[in-house]
Protein backbone atom coordinates (compact mmCIF):
# COMPACT_ATOMS: atom_id res chain seq x y z
CA UNK A 1 0.00 0.00 0.00
CA UNK A 2 1.34 3.70 -1.14
CA UNK A 3 1.48 6.07 2.07
CA UNK A 4 0.81 3.74 5.11
CA UNK A 5 -1.32 5.50 7.67
CA UNK A 6 0.70 6.48 11.05
CA UNK A 7 0.40 3.69 13.61
CA UNK A 8 -0.83 6.34 16.20
CA UNK A 9 -3.82 7.37 14.17
CA UNK A 10 -4.66 3.46 13.18
CA UNK A 11 -4.05 2.63 17.31
CA UNK A 12 -6.61 5.31 17.69
CA UNK A 13 -9.14 4.62 14.89
CA UNK A 14 -9.88 0.87 16.29
CA UNK A 15 -9.70 2.01 20.10
CA UNK A 16 -12.54 4.79 19.00
CA UNK A 17 -14.50 1.78 16.66
CA UNK A 18 -14.50 -1.47 19.42
CA UNK A 19 -15.30 -4.49 17.44
CA UNK A 20 -18.43 -5.55 19.39
CA UNK A 21 -20.00 -2.15 19.27
CA UNK A 22 -19.66 -2.51 15.55
CA UNK A 23 -20.58 -5.86 15.28
CA UNK A 24 -23.53 -5.19 17.64
CA UNK A 25 -24.98 -2.85 14.85
CA UNK A 26 -25.10 -5.86 12.47
CA UNK A 27 -26.10 -8.58 14.68
CA UNK A 28 -27.30 -8.68 18.49
CA UNK A 29 -24.38 -10.23 20.79
CA UNK A 30 -24.68 -11.81 23.96
CA UNK A 31 -21.80 -11.71 26.17
CA UNK A 32 -19.82 -14.45 28.33
CA UNK A 33 -16.60 -13.37 29.60
CA UNK A 34 -14.23 -11.63 27.40
CA UNK A 35 -16.51 -13.23 24.57
CA UNK A 36 -19.11 -11.89 22.76
CA UNK A 37 -21.44 -14.56 20.71
CA UNK A 38 -24.08 -13.83 18.14
CA UNK A 39 -25.09 -15.32 14.72
CA UNK A 40 -22.48 -15.34 12.04
CA UNK A 41 -23.28 -12.23 9.29
CA UNK A 42 -21.31 -14.01 6.76
CA UNK A 43 -23.30 -17.64 6.94
CA UNK A 44 -26.81 -18.42 7.49
CA UNK A 45 -27.08 -20.17 10.83
CA UNK A 46 -29.09 -20.48 13.61
CA UNK A 47 -27.36 -21.31 16.36
CA UNK A 48 -24.63 -18.48 17.47
CA UNK A 49 -21.09 -19.48 16.24
CA UNK A 50 -19.50 -16.10 15.71
CA UNK A 51 -17.59 -14.92 18.52
CA UNK A 52 -15.81 -11.58 19.21
CA UNK A 53 -12.66 -11.43 21.72
CA UNK A 54 -13.48 -7.78 23.21
CA UNK A 55 -9.75 -8.04 24.43
CA UNK A 56 -7.81 -9.38 21.56
CA UNK A 57 -10.44 -7.14 19.44
CA UNK A 58 -10.76 -9.84 16.79
CA UNK A 59 -13.37 -11.92 15.55
CA UNK A 60 -13.91 -15.51 14.02
CA UNK A 61 -16.59 -17.39 12.95
CA UNK A 62 -16.25 -21.07 13.90
CA UNK A 63 -18.90 -22.17 11.59
CA UNK A 64 -17.42 -20.48 8.13
CA UNK A 65 -14.11 -19.74 9.22
CA UNK A 66 -14.06 -16.10 8.96
CA UNK A 67 -11.85 -13.79 10.98
CA UNK A 68 -10.20 -10.55 11.13
CA UNK A 69 -10.15 -7.12 13.11
CA UNK A 70 -12.64 -4.16 13.04
CA UNK A 71 -11.14 -3.07 9.59
CA UNK A 72 -11.76 -6.70 7.95
CA UNK A 73 -15.46 -6.86 9.76
CA UNK A 74 -16.27 -3.74 8.06
CA UNK A 75 -14.50 -4.50 4.80
CA UNK A 76 -16.41 -7.69 4.71
CA UNK A 77 -19.76 -6.40 5.36
CA UNK A 78 -19.81 -3.15 3.61
CA UNK A 79 -17.99 -4.79 0.40
CA UNK A 80 -15.40 -2.21 0.97
CA UNK A 81 -11.63 -1.81 0.07
CA UNK A 82 -9.08 -1.76 2.92
CA UNK A 83 -8.55 2.69 2.31
CA UNK A 84 -12.60 3.13 2.24
CA UNK A 85 -13.41 0.88 5.12
CA UNK A 86 -10.92 2.82 7.28
CA UNK A 87 -12.71 6.29 5.69
CA UNK A 88 -15.84 4.52 6.97
CA UNK A 89 -14.61 3.85 10.54
CA UNK A 90 -12.86 7.53 10.94
CA UNK A 91 -16.02 8.65 9.77
CA UNK A 92 -17.96 6.39 12.46
CA UNK A 93 -15.90 7.86 14.91
CA UNK A 94 -15.47 11.42 13.67
CA UNK A 95 -11.64 11.28 13.14
CA UNK A 96 -10.37 13.42 10.14
CA UNK A 97 -7.94 11.22 7.86
CA UNK A 98 -4.36 12.11 8.03
CA UNK A 99 -2.98 14.74 5.00
CA UNK A 100 -0.05 12.46 3.62
CA UNK A 101 -1.66 8.93 2.95
CA UNK A 102 -3.31 7.54 0.43
CA UNK A 103 -3.62 7.23 -3.57
CA UNK A 104 -2.32 10.25 -5.41
CA UNK A 105 -5.34 12.90 -6.63
CA UNK A 106 -7.30 11.68 -3.64
CA UNK A 107 -4.64 12.62 -1.34
CA UNK A 108 -5.33 16.60 -1.66
CA UNK A 109 -9.06 15.91 -1.12
CA UNK A 110 -10.62 16.03 2.15
CA UNK A 111 -12.83 14.58 3.92
CA UNK A 112 -15.31 17.59 3.57
CA UNK A 113 -14.76 18.29 0.06
CA UNK A 114 -15.37 14.48 -0.47
CA UNK A 115 -18.70 14.96 1.00
CA UNK A 116 -19.15 17.96 -0.74
CA UNK A 117 -19.19 16.24 -3.79
CA UNK A 118 -21.31 13.75 -2.62
CA UNK A 119 -23.91 16.05 -1.48
CA UNK A 120 -23.51 17.59 -5.00
CA UNK A 121 -24.07 14.37 -6.76
CA UNK A 122 -26.95 13.52 -4.72
CA UNK A 123 -28.47 17.01 -5.32
CA UNK A 124 -28.46 17.05 -9.10
CA UNK A 125 -29.76 13.63 -8.77
CA UNK A 126 -32.74 14.75 -7.00
CA UNK A 127 -32.91 17.85 -9.67
CA UNK A 128 -32.49 15.40 -13.05
CA UNK A 129 -35.60 12.79 -11.46
CA UNK A 130 -37.92 16.22 -10.30
CA UNK A 131 -37.55 17.43 -14.00
CA UNK A 132 -38.97 14.70 -15.24
CA UNK A 133 -42.05 15.48 -13.83
CA UNK A 134 -42.23 19.36 -15.60
CA UNK A 135 -42.51 20.71 -18.76
CA UNK A 136 -38.74 20.20 -19.66
CA UNK A 137 -38.52 16.96 -18.65
CA UNK A 138 -41.54 15.72 -21.08
CA UNK A 139 -39.25 14.40 -23.81
CA UNK A 140 -36.80 12.30 -21.59
CA UNK A 141 -39.74 11.04 -19.80
CA UNK A 142 -41.83 10.14 -23.28
CA UNK A 143 -38.37 8.63 -24.43
CA UNK A 144 -38.38 6.10 -21.10
CA UNK A 145 -42.15 5.52 -21.21
CA UNK A 146 -41.12 4.40 -24.98
CA UNK A 147 -38.65 2.33 -23.83
CA UNK A 148 -41.20 0.48 -21.30
CA UNK A 149 -40.51 1.71 -18.28
CA UNK A 150 -43.24 2.95 -15.54
CA UNK A 151 -43.48 5.64 -13.00
CA UNK A 152 -42.58 2.81 -10.41
CA UNK A 153 -39.42 1.71 -12.44
CA UNK A 154 -38.54 5.51 -12.81
CA UNK A 155 -38.49 6.09 -9.65
CA UNK A 156 -37.14 3.22 -8.40
CA UNK A 157 -33.50 3.53 -10.35
CA UNK A 158 -33.85 7.51 -9.76
CA UNK A 159 -34.14 8.19 -13.22
CA UNK A 160 -34.39 11.44 -14.72
CA UNK A 161 -33.20 14.40 -17.34
CA UNK A 162 -31.10 16.83 -17.95
CA UNK A 163 -31.84 20.32 -18.77
CA UNK A 164 -32.01 21.42 -22.27
CA UNK A 165 -30.10 24.68 -21.67
CA UNK A 166 -26.60 25.54 -21.02
CA UNK A 167 -26.79 25.52 -17.40
CA UNK A 168 -29.64 24.53 -16.04
CA UNK A 169 -27.94 22.41 -13.59
CA UNK A 170 -25.43 25.01 -12.39
CA UNK A 171 -27.97 27.86 -11.80
CA UNK A 172 -30.19 25.03 -9.09
CA UNK A 173 -27.11 24.25 -7.62
CA UNK A 174 -25.61 27.47 -7.27
CA UNK A 175 -28.42 28.10 -5.59
CA UNK A 176 -28.28 25.71 -3.40
CA UNK A 177 -24.55 26.86 -2.41
CA UNK A 178 -22.49 24.50 -4.31
CA UNK A 179 -19.01 26.17 -6.27
CA UNK A 180 -19.02 25.51 -9.59
CA UNK A 181 -15.07 25.33 -9.18
CA UNK A 182 -16.53 22.11 -6.85
CA UNK A 183 -19.40 21.20 -9.47
CA UNK A 184 -16.29 20.83 -12.07
CA UNK A 185 -14.44 18.71 -10.08
CA UNK A 186 -17.80 16.28 -9.44
CA UNK A 187 -17.84 16.54 -13.26
CA UNK A 188 -20.92 18.58 -13.27
CA UNK A 189 -19.89 21.60 -14.88
CA UNK A 190 -16.61 22.90 -17.13
CA UNK A 191 -15.52 25.89 -17.91
CA UNK A 192 -15.23 27.11 -21.74
CA UNK A 193 -13.82 30.44 -22.25
CA UNK A 194 -14.69 32.05 -18.78
CA UNK A 195 -17.89 30.57 -19.04
CA UNK A 196 -19.70 27.43 -16.90
CA UNK A 197 -21.95 25.45 -18.80
CA UNK A 198 -23.49 22.17 -17.41
CA UNK A 199 -21.99 18.89 -18.43
CA UNK A 200 -25.10 16.90 -19.07
CA UNK A 201 -28.11 18.76 -21.51
CA UNK A 202 -30.85 17.38 -23.05
CA UNK A 203 -30.34 13.39 -21.77
CA UNK A 204 -32.15 11.08 -19.94
CA UNK A 205 -30.11 10.44 -16.35
CA UNK A 206 -28.73 7.18 -15.18
CA UNK A 207 -27.68 7.61 -11.36
CA UNK A 208 -24.23 5.26 -10.50
CA UNK A 209 -24.96 5.03 -6.99
CA UNK A 210 -22.39 3.10 -5.04
CA UNK A 211 -23.41 0.36 -1.96
CA UNK A 212 -23.51 2.51 0.70
CA UNK A 213 -26.17 4.28 -1.72
CA UNK A 214 -24.08 7.73 -2.56
CA UNK A 215 -24.33 8.71 -6.19
CA UNK A 216 -21.01 8.72 -7.88
CA UNK A 217 -21.53 10.09 -11.36
CA UNK A 218 -23.99 9.60 -13.88
CA UNK A 219 -24.80 8.01 -17.62
CA UNK A 220 -26.63 10.84 -19.54
CA UNK A 221 -28.70 8.99 -22.94
CA UNK A 222 -28.69 11.16 -25.87
CA UNK A 223 -32.96 10.91 -26.15
CA UNK A 224 -32.03 11.14 -31.04
CA UNK A 225 -28.92 10.53 -32.73
CA UNK A 226 -26.78 13.07 -30.69
CA UNK A 227 -23.50 11.81 -30.42
CA UNK A 228 -22.32 9.92 -28.34
CA UNK A 229 -25.11 7.66 -27.17
CA UNK A 230 -24.45 7.76 -23.53
CA UNK A 231 -22.11 10.49 -21.80
CA UNK A 232 -20.73 9.09 -18.92
CA UNK A 233 -19.23 11.16 -15.82
CA UNK A 234 -15.68 11.76 -16.44
CA UNK A 235 -12.81 10.56 -14.20
CA UNK A 236 -13.25 12.17 -10.79
CA UNK A 237 -11.70 11.83 -7.49
CA UNK A 238 -15.16 10.10 -6.16
CA UNK A 239 -16.15 8.56 -9.51
CA UNK A 240 -13.39 5.83 -11.23
CA UNK A 241 -15.33 3.85 -13.83
CA UNK A 242 -12.77 1.13 -13.84
CA UNK A 243 -13.48 0.53 -10.36
CA UNK A 244 -17.50 0.70 -10.12
CA UNK A 245 -20.26 -1.30 -11.03
CA UNK A 246 -24.10 0.04 -11.82
CA UNK A 247 -26.86 -0.70 -9.36
CA UNK A 248 -24.55 -1.95 -7.15
CA UNK A 249 -26.61 -0.58 -4.28
CA UNK A 250 -29.28 -2.72 -5.19
CA UNK A 251 -26.70 -6.18 -5.54
CA UNK A 252 -25.41 -4.97 -2.22
CA UNK A 253 -28.73 -6.09 -0.88
CA UNK A 254 -28.65 -9.44 -2.96
CA UNK A 255 -25.65 -11.28 -1.88
CA UNK A 256 -28.25 -14.02 -1.08
CA UNK A 257 -29.02 -14.57 -5.01
CA UNK A 258 -24.83 -16.06 -4.99
CA UNK A 259 -24.13 -14.83 -8.38
CA UNK A 260 -24.08 -11.53 -10.13
CA UNK A 261 -25.15 -11.58 -13.78
CA UNK A 262 -22.95 -8.77 -15.80
CA UNK A 263 -24.76 -6.74 -18.44
CA UNK A 264 -23.02 -4.11 -20.62
CA UNK A 265 -25.70 -1.16 -20.70
CA UNK A 266 -27.63 0.99 -18.00
CA UNK A 267 -30.73 0.17 -19.97
CA UNK A 268 -30.22 -3.51 -19.95
CA UNK A 269 -29.70 -3.33 -16.16
CA UNK A 270 -33.19 -1.59 -15.29
CA UNK A 271 -34.46 -3.63 -18.20
CA UNK A 272 -33.80 -7.21 -16.43
CA UNK A 273 -34.18 -6.16 -12.93
CA UNK A 274 -37.75 -4.55 -13.84
CA UNK A 275 -38.34 -8.36 -14.97
CA UNK A 276 -37.45 -9.51 -11.76
CA UNK A 277 -33.69 -10.68 -12.19
CA UNK A 278 -31.98 -10.12 -9.41
CA UNK A 279 -28.28 -9.88 -8.99
CA UNK A 280 -27.36 -7.71 -12.71
CA UNK A 281 -24.69 -5.05 -12.32
CA UNK A 282 -23.57 -3.43 -15.38
CA UNK A 283 -19.90 -2.17 -16.48
CA UNK A 284 -19.62 1.77 -16.53
CA UNK A 285 -18.75 2.31 -20.61
CA UNK A 286 -15.66 0.40 -20.39
CA UNK A 287 -14.50 -3.28 -21.35
CA UNK A 288 -14.66 -5.47 -17.62
CA UNK A 289 -11.91 -4.56 -15.77
CA UNK A 290 -10.09 -6.72 -13.05
CA UNK A 291 -10.68 -4.20 -10.71
CA UNK A 292 -14.43 -4.87 -11.22
CA UNK A 293 -13.71 -8.42 -11.32
CA UNK A 294 -12.19 -8.25 -7.75
CA UNK A 295 -15.24 -5.94 -6.43
CA UNK A 296 -17.48 -8.68 -7.55
CA UNK A 297 -15.76 -11.84 -6.70
CA UNK A 298 -16.46 -10.09 -2.74
CA UNK A 299 -19.83 -10.28 -2.85
CA UNK A 300 -20.12 -14.19 -4.90
CA UNK A 301 -18.47 -16.88 -6.18
CA UNK A 302 -20.04 -16.37 -9.62
CA UNK A 303 -20.85 -14.39 -12.23
CA UNK A 304 -23.50 -15.42 -15.39
CA UNK A 305 -22.40 -12.62 -18.46
CA UNK A 306 -24.90 -11.25 -20.48
CA UNK A 307 -23.98 -9.62 -23.47
CA UNK A 308 -25.26 -9.04 -26.17
CA UNK A 309 -26.13 -11.85 -28.43
CA UNK A 310 -24.07 -10.21 -31.56
CA UNK A 311 -20.33 -10.44 -32.86
CA UNK A 312 -18.74 -7.89 -30.59
CA UNK A 313 -21.00 -8.25 -27.58
CA UNK A 314 -19.70 -12.62 -27.92
CA UNK A 315 -15.69 -11.27 -28.55
CA UNK A 316 -16.54 -9.16 -25.33
CA UNK A 317 -17.94 -11.96 -23.72
CA UNK A 318 -14.98 -14.30 -24.07
CA UNK A 319 -12.67 -11.82 -23.10
CA UNK A 320 -14.52 -10.80 -19.88
CA UNK A 321 -14.62 -15.05 -19.30
CA UNK A 322 -10.73 -14.83 -19.27
CA UNK A 323 -10.70 -11.74 -16.57
CA UNK A 324 -13.42 -13.54 -14.44
CA UNK A 325 -11.12 -16.86 -14.33
CA UNK A 326 -8.49 -14.98 -13.99
CA UNK A 327 -9.64 -13.32 -10.30
CA UNK A 328 -10.84 -17.13 -9.70
CA UNK A 329 -14.56 -16.43 -10.01
CA UNK A 330 -16.34 -18.94 -11.57
CA UNK A 331 -18.32 -18.18 -14.98
CA UNK A 332 -21.17 -18.79 -17.19
CA UNK A 333 -22.25 -16.98 -20.22
CA UNK A 334 -25.69 -16.49 -21.54
CA UNK A 335 -26.10 -16.39 -24.99
CA UNK A 336 -28.73 -14.19 -26.56
CA UNK A 337 -30.48 -15.81 -29.58
CA UNK A 338 -31.01 -13.27 -32.38
CA UNK A 339 -28.12 -11.19 -31.80
CA UNK A 340 -30.53 -9.91 -29.39
CA UNK A 341 -29.63 -7.84 -26.32
CA UNK A 342 -31.03 -8.46 -22.76
CA UNK A 343 -33.10 -5.36 -22.81
CA UNK A 344 -34.65 -6.67 -26.05
CA UNK A 345 -34.73 -10.66 -24.87
CA UNK A 346 -36.55 -9.57 -21.60
CA UNK A 347 -39.77 -7.62 -23.27
CA UNK A 348 -40.06 -10.48 -25.79
CA UNK A 349 -39.30 -13.03 -23.48
CA UNK A 350 -40.00 -12.08 -19.84
CA UNK A 351 -38.79 -13.51 -16.76
CA UNK A 352 -39.37 -17.37 -17.52
CA UNK A 353 -37.66 -16.66 -21.01
CA UNK A 354 -34.41 -15.61 -18.96
CA UNK A 355 -34.60 -18.28 -16.37
CA UNK A 356 -34.88 -21.25 -19.64
CA UNK A 357 -31.67 -19.74 -21.59
CA UNK A 358 -28.79 -21.70 -21.06
CA UNK A 359 -26.06 -20.65 -19.11
CA UNK A 360 -23.06 -22.08 -20.49
CA UNK A 361 -19.81 -23.05 -18.89
CA UNK A 362 -16.88 -21.70 -19.33
CA UNK A 363 -15.83 -24.62 -21.76
CA UNK A 364 -18.88 -24.68 -23.52
CA UNK A 365 -19.21 -21.27 -24.46
CA UNK A 366 -15.18 -21.09 -25.34
CA UNK A 367 -16.01 -24.17 -27.81
CA UNK A 368 -19.39 -22.82 -29.29
CA UNK A 369 -17.61 -19.79 -30.42
CA UNK A 370 -14.68 -21.83 -31.54
CA UNK A 371 -16.72 -22.71 -34.52
CA UNK A 372 -18.10 -19.11 -35.36
CA UNK A 373 -16.13 -18.81 -38.29
CA UNK A 374 -15.79 -22.30 -39.23
CA UNK A 375 -17.48 -23.88 -42.31
CA UNK A 376 -18.40 -27.20 -40.27
CA UNK A 377 -19.94 -28.87 -43.61
CA UNK A 378 -16.09 -29.11 -44.93
CA UNK A 379 -13.32 -31.33 -43.36
CA UNK A 380 -10.83 -28.31 -43.16
CA UNK A 381 -13.51 -26.37 -40.83
CA UNK A 382 -13.95 -29.94 -38.67
CA UNK A 383 -10.06 -30.32 -38.61
CA UNK A 384 -9.30 -26.33 -37.59
CA UNK A 385 -12.38 -26.67 -35.08
CA UNK A 386 -10.86 -29.94 -33.32
CA UNK A 387 -7.63 -27.95 -33.10
CA UNK A 388 -9.04 -25.50 -31.30
CA UNK A 389 -11.16 -27.39 -29.09
CA UNK A 390 -8.45 -29.26 -27.92
CA UNK A 391 -6.68 -25.93 -27.47
CA UNK A 392 -9.15 -25.28 -25.26
CA UNK A 393 -10.08 -28.78 -23.19
CA UNK A 394 -6.14 -28.46 -22.81
CA UNK A 395 -6.29 -25.74 -19.87
CA UNK A 396 -9.50 -27.84 -18.22
CA UNK A 397 -8.47 -28.45 -14.53
CA UNK A 398 -11.90 -31.10 -13.98
CA UNK A 399 -11.48 -34.08 -15.72
CA UNK A 400 -14.79 -35.28 -15.38
CA UNK A 401 -16.05 -32.32 -17.06
CA UNK A 402 -13.19 -32.55 -19.77
CA UNK A 403 -14.35 -36.09 -20.39
CA UNK A 404 -17.81 -34.88 -21.48
CA UNK A 405 -16.84 -32.53 -23.52
CA UNK A 406 -14.66 -35.16 -25.28
CA UNK A 407 -17.26 -37.18 -25.73
CA UNK A 408 -19.32 -35.26 -27.38
CA UNK A 409 -15.95 -33.75 -29.35
CA UNK A 410 -15.25 -37.79 -30.66
CA UNK A 411 -19.39 -37.27 -32.30
CA UNK A 412 -19.00 -33.97 -33.34
CA UNK A 413 -15.70 -34.36 -35.36
CA UNK A 414 -15.41 -38.31 -36.12
CA UNK A 415 -11.75 -38.20 -35.03
CA UNK A 416 -10.78 -41.17 -32.61
CA UNK A 417 -10.90 -40.56 -29.13
CA UNK A 418 -7.12 -41.69 -29.04
CA UNK A 419 -5.78 -38.64 -31.22
CA UNK A 420 -7.83 -35.97 -29.77
CA UNK A 421 -6.10 -37.12 -26.61
CA UNK A 422 -3.07 -37.27 -28.22
CA UNK A 423 -3.67 -33.51 -29.27
CA UNK A 424 -4.78 -32.57 -25.78
CA UNK A 425 -1.24 -33.70 -24.89
CA UNK A 426 0.19 -33.59 -21.69
CA UNK A 427 -3.28 -32.31 -19.52
CA UNK A 428 -5.02 -35.34 -20.91
CA UNK A 429 -6.51 -37.41 -17.69
CA UNK A 430 -4.61 -39.79 -15.95
CA UNK A 431 -1.83 -38.36 -17.54
CA UNK A 432 -1.04 -35.37 -15.26
CA UNK A 433 1.83 -36.17 -12.67
CA UNK A 434 0.39 -37.21 -9.40
CA UNK A 435 0.26 -34.68 -6.84
CA UNK A 436 3.35 -33.98 -4.48
CA UNK A 437 1.36 -36.42 -1.85
CA UNK A 438 4.26 -36.94 0.46
CA UNK A 439 4.87 -33.18 1.40
CA UNK A 440 0.89 -31.93 1.64
CA UNK A 441 0.54 -35.21 3.92
CA UNK A 442 2.94 -33.95 6.15
CA UNK A 443 1.55 -30.37 6.54
CA UNK A 444 -1.96 -31.58 6.95
CA UNK A 445 -0.71 -34.41 9.57
CA UNK A 446 0.98 -32.16 11.64
CA UNK A 447 -0.31 -33.02 15.20
CA UNK A 448 -3.18 -31.44 16.62
CA UNK A 449 -2.11 -30.86 19.88
CA UNK A 450 1.30 -28.97 18.81
CA UNK A 451 -0.81 -26.93 16.46
CA UNK A 452 -2.96 -25.84 19.40
CA UNK A 453 0.24 -25.27 21.44
CA UNK A 454 1.65 -22.76 18.92
CA UNK A 455 -1.96 -21.12 18.99
CA UNK A 456 -1.58 -20.63 22.59
CA UNK A 457 2.10 -19.26 22.57
CA UNK A 458 0.97 -17.04 20.33
CA UNK A 459 -2.17 -15.89 21.87
CA UNK A 460 -0.07 -15.41 25.27
CA UNK A 461 2.48 -13.50 23.27
CA UNK A 462 -0.15 -11.17 21.76
CA UNK A 463 -1.63 -10.54 24.90
CA UNK A 464 1.83 -10.10 26.97
CA UNK A 465 1.59 -12.54 29.23
CA UNK A 466 5.10 -14.46 29.13
CA UNK A 467 8.37 -12.62 28.09
CA UNK A 468 9.00 -12.37 24.73
CA UNK A 469 12.35 -14.03 24.53
CA UNK A 470 10.64 -17.44 25.81
CA UNK A 471 9.68 -18.38 22.24
CA UNK A 472 11.89 -17.73 19.09
CA UNK A 473 10.49 -18.03 15.02
CA UNK A 474 11.36 -21.40 14.47
CA UNK A 475 9.41 -22.89 17.50
CA UNK A 476 6.76 -22.49 15.22
CA UNK A 477 5.61 -24.61 12.25
CA UNK A 478 2.63 -22.93 10.24
CA UNK A 479 4.46 -20.30 8.05
CA UNK A 480 1.86 -17.44 9.24
CA UNK A 481 2.55 -18.76 12.84
CA UNK A 482 6.21 -18.06 11.93
CA UNK A 483 5.72 -14.66 10.54
CA UNK A 484 3.20 -13.65 13.36
CA UNK A 485 5.49 -14.65 15.73
CA UNK A 486 8.45 -12.62 13.91
CA UNK A 487 6.04 -9.63 14.14
CA UNK A 488 4.72 -10.05 17.61
CA UNK A 489 8.61 -10.89 19.02
CA UNK A 490 9.20 -7.18 17.44
CA UNK A 491 6.53 -5.62 20.12
CA UNK A 492 4.24 -5.03 17.09
CA UNK A 493 0.13 -4.93 17.50
CA UNK A 494 -1.69 -8.01 16.01
CA UNK A 495 -4.35 -5.59 14.48
CA UNK A 496 -1.76 -4.59 12.19
CA UNK A 497 -0.46 -8.20 10.46
CA UNK A 498 -4.06 -9.50 10.65
CA UNK A 499 -5.25 -6.46 8.55
CA UNK A 500 -2.53 -6.64 6.01
CA UNK A 501 -3.34 -10.52 5.02
CA UNK A 502 -5.47 -10.82 2.11
CA UNK A 503 -6.12 -13.85 1.53
CA UNK A 504 -8.99 -15.57 3.88
CA UNK A 505 -7.77 -18.87 4.94
CA UNK A 506 -4.64 -17.73 6.08
CA UNK A 507 -6.28 -14.89 7.72
CA UNK A 508 -8.67 -16.98 9.67
CA UNK A 509 -5.60 -19.02 10.66
CA UNK A 510 -3.54 -16.16 12.41
CA UNK A 511 -7.20 -15.13 14.02
CA UNK A 512 -6.95 -18.54 15.25
CA UNK A 513 -3.49 -18.49 16.17
CA UNK A 514 -4.73 -15.65 18.48
CA UNK A 515 -7.83 -16.60 19.70
CA UNK A 516 -6.86 -19.56 21.96
CA UNK A 517 -8.77 -19.59 25.76
CA UNK A 518 -8.87 -19.48 28.50
CA UNK A 519 -5.28 -17.37 28.65
CA UNK A 520 -4.00 -17.81 32.11
CA UNK A 521 -5.01 -14.43 34.18
CA UNK A 522 -2.01 -14.64 36.48
CA UNK A 523 1.53 -14.02 34.63
CA UNK A 524 3.36 -17.31 36.49
CA UNK A 525 0.43 -20.08 35.34
CA UNK A 526 0.85 -18.01 31.96
CA UNK A 527 4.57 -19.07 31.90
CA UNK A 528 3.93 -22.00 33.00
CA UNK A 529 1.39 -22.61 30.47
CA UNK A 530 3.99 -21.52 27.46
CA UNK A 531 6.57 -23.83 28.94
CA UNK A 532 4.04 -26.94 28.66
CA UNK A 533 3.50 -25.74 24.80
CA UNK A 534 7.17 -25.57 24.02
CA UNK A 535 7.37 -29.23 25.75
CA UNK A 536 4.43 -30.68 23.33
CA UNK A 537 6.35 -28.83 20.51
CA UNK A 538 9.58 -30.02 21.01
CA UNK A 539 8.58 -33.49 22.05
CA UNK A 540 6.96 -33.78 18.70
CA UNK A 541 9.73 -32.41 16.86
CA UNK A 542 11.59 -34.95 18.43
CA UNK A 543 9.36 -38.03 17.65
CA UNK A 544 9.58 -36.96 14.02
CA UNK A 545 13.19 -36.81 13.69
CA UNK A 546 13.58 -40.70 15.68
CA UNK A 547 11.31 -41.71 13.14
CA UNK A 548 13.02 -39.68 10.12
CA UNK A 549 16.12 -41.39 11.39
CA UNK A 550 14.97 -44.76 12.07
CA UNK A 551 13.76 -44.92 8.31
CA UNK A 552 17.30 -43.84 7.02
CA UNK A 553 18.67 -46.05 8.83
CA UNK A 554 17.04 -48.82 7.19
CA UNK A 555 18.72 -47.27 3.61
CA UNK A 556 21.99 -46.08 4.89
CA UNK A 557 25.34 -47.86 4.42
CA UNK A 558 27.45 -49.01 7.63
CA UNK A 559 29.51 -46.35 8.10
CA UNK A 560 25.82 -43.63 7.71
CA UNK A 561 24.21 -46.05 10.42
CA UNK A 562 26.69 -45.37 12.33
CA UNK A 563 26.12 -41.78 12.53
CA UNK A 564 22.43 -41.85 12.43
CA UNK A 565 22.60 -44.41 15.62
CA UNK A 566 24.61 -41.68 17.65
CA UNK A 567 22.08 -38.83 16.80
CA UNK A 568 19.56 -41.60 18.02
CA UNK A 569 21.38 -41.96 21.21
CA UNK A 570 21.92 -38.08 21.81
CA UNK A 571 18.25 -37.29 21.57
CA UNK A 572 16.88 -39.72 23.71
CA UNK A 573 19.93 -38.54 26.25
CA UNK A 574 17.89 -34.81 26.33
CA UNK A 575 14.63 -36.47 26.11
P1 LIG B 1 -25.15 -0.11 -25.89
O1 LIG B 1 -25.14 0.81 -27.04
O2 LIG B 1 -25.23 -1.58 -26.11
O3 LIG B 1 -26.20 0.35 -24.82
O4 LIG B 1 -23.90 0.22 -24.99
P2 LIG B 1 -27.67 -0.06 -24.51
O5 LIG B 1 -27.79 -0.05 -23.02
O6 LIG B 1 -28.15 -1.22 -25.25
O7 LIG B 1 -28.31 1.25 -25.02
P3 LIG B 1 -29.72 1.50 -25.58
O8 LIG B 1 -30.51 0.25 -25.34
O9 LIG B 1 -29.51 1.82 -27.01
O10 LIG B 1 -30.16 2.66 -24.77
C1 LIG B 1 -23.70 -0.48 -23.79
C2 LIG B 1 -23.08 0.42 -22.78
O11 LIG B 1 -21.89 0.98 -23.28
C3 LIG B 1 -21.70 2.28 -22.81
C4 LIG B 1 -22.87 2.55 -21.87
O12 LIG B 1 -22.48 2.22 -20.56
C5 LIG B 1 -23.93 1.63 -22.39
O13 LIG B 1 -24.89 1.34 -21.40
N1 LIG B 1 -21.68 3.27 -23.89
C6 LIG B 1 -22.29 3.02 -25.08
C7 LIG B 1 -21.06 4.45 -23.67
O14 LIG B 1 -20.50 4.68 -22.58
N2 LIG B 1 -21.06 5.40 -24.65
C8 LIG B 1 -21.66 5.20 -25.83
O15 LIG B 1 -21.64 6.09 -26.67
C9 LIG B 1 -22.28 3.97 -26.05
MN1 LIG C 1 -30.04 -1.75 -25.95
Amino acid sequence: MSGRLPDAWMSELRSRNSLEEVVSEYVPLKQKGRRFWGCCPFHNEKTASFSVDSEAQLYYCFGCHKGGTVINFVMEMERLEFMDAVRLLADRAHMELPELVSTPGEARLTRDERERMYDANREAARFFHSLLWTGEGAGALNYLYDRGLNDSDIRRFGLGASPGDWDGLLRHLKEQGFEPELLEKAGLANRRDGRWFDMFRGRVMFPIINAQGRVLGFGGRAMGDAQPKYLNTAETPIFNKRQGLYALNFAHKERAVGHLVLVEGYMDTVSLRKYGVQGVVATLGTALTEEQARLMKRYVPEVWISYDGDPPGQKAALRALDILEQQGLAAKVIDYPGGMDPDDFVKANGLAGFEALPKHDAASYRLLRAKDDLDMTTQDGVTQYALRACAILKKMKNPVEMENHLRRLVSETGYDREILLRQIGAAQPGATPPPRRTIRRAQEAAPTDTLVAEQALLSLLAARRIPRDMVKPGDFSLPVHVELAEWLMADKPAGTFIEDIEDEARRAQAVGALSYTPLPPEREDAVRLAEDCLQTIRASRADARTDEIVSEIAGASEAQKQALYQQLDAMLRTD
